[in-house]
């Protein structure tokens, strides 16, 4: 079975409904270590209740991202980790973490990406009236929202759309898609251990 390490900043809904899928079989995974740069977040506590290890940083304690990586590292191949799953990591990923799990991290973002990149995209996308907006997971590069597309949903936009109703409709959406793409990725051992799968 794979073993996958879930990075959070946040509430960590996505990783629940991660944790969620392993309990009940539809994720052929075990969630060996949740990674966390804030202290306060709820991810936290959804990783205590489910008995998960948790590594749990502050970004301004270490004299930089190498120093961080460096320890973060360490925590993955103690908890034997071979993939990454970011789901709400509000941080780029430094060139030592993707130089080890290279074709091997993978990222949700709510927005069809390239639109709407970076913090609140859910924000962005009101802002810029669009009809459609959606859920995008790809593999992660040096990039802040960058690398390979592996899919796209859409989600369409009411004319009384708020930002908490357009919050909530592309969460849903991405706590169904999440769960179904890493079970592909992590069933597909080439796909996790041929990079060169990820540009295919
Ligand atoms: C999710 O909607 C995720 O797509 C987004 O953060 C939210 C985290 O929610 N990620 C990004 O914006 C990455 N650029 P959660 O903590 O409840 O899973």
């Amino acid at each position: 079975m794979r073993k996958i390490a879930v990075f959070a900043s946040g509430s960590g809904s996505n990783f629940q409904a991660l944790i969620d899928v392993v309990q009940s079989g539809q994720l052929d995974a075990e969630i060996s270590l949740l990674v966390c740069d804030q202290p306060g977040a709820y991810a936290i506590e959804r990783a205590r209740a489910a008995k998960i290890p948790s590594f749990v940083f502050t970004a301004k304690d270490y004299p930089s991202k190498e120093h961080y990586e460096e320890e973060i590292l360490t925590q993955l191949q103690t908890h034997g980790v071979e993939f990454i799953v970011l789901a709400g990591y509000m941080r780029l990923i430094g060139s030592k973490l993707l130089a080890e799990f290279k074709g091997r991290i993978v990222n949700i973002h709510p927005s069809l990406l390239p639109a709407f990149p970076g913090k609140d995209a859910v924000g962005q996308a009101l802002a810029a009236k669009v009809k459609w907006s959606g859920v995008t997971i790809h593999f992660v590069d040096e990039g802040m929202d960058t690398g390979p597309i592996i899919i796209q949903e859409r989600v369409r936009l009411d004319e009384s759309e708020t930002r908490e109703s357009l919050q909530q409709k592309i969460q849903q959406r991405e706590h169904k898609l999440y769960p179904s793409v890493l079970q592909m990725l992590l069933t597909q051992g080439d796909v996790v251990n041929d990079t060169k799968a990820r540009t295919h």
